[in-house]
């Protein structure tokens, strides 16, 4: 099999950091993609304008398992506005690079983790 994503991205595919969601959160952000069919659900739990806790659940590829890990960690103990800066860029350099065709799944990624964030500041859970 030829092996396309970097270690890091089978770690966390593997290892999946943050997964599941929170039984106590603030604000979820659903986003999907109708090319593909995966769904990403991120949960927000925030305090003082800094993401305290972060989860996710997501149907999808090996990517959309790794970015959404992924992102969760970068997010997490972030201030709201330091988290409306992620970009997919930011994801898949930290993961050491995806491949061309699995870029759009670091962007449904972070797309889930800023619509929780707007979410949570119009008030609604989801
Ligand atoms: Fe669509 Fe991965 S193939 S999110």
């Amino acid at each position: 099999m030829v092996e396309i994503y970097s270690d890091k991205v089978m770690e966390h595919f593997k290892n999946p950091r943050n997964m599941g969601s929170l039984a106590d959160y603030d604000a979820v952000g659903k986003v999907g993609n109708p090319a593909c069919g995966d769904v990403m659900h991120i949960y927000i739990k925030v305090k003082d304008d800094v993401i305290t806790d972060i989860g996710f659940k997501t149907m999808g590829c090996a990517a959309a398992i790794a970015t959404s890990s992924m992102t969760t960690e970068l997010a997490k103990g972030k201030s709201l506005d330091d988290a409306m800066k992620l970009t997919r860029g930011d994801v898949a350099d930290a993961l050491d690079g995806l491949p061309p065709e699995k870029m759009h799944c670091s962007n449904l990624a972070v797309d889930g983790l800023h619509k929780a964030v707007e979410n949570y500041r119009k008030g609604v859970k989801e």
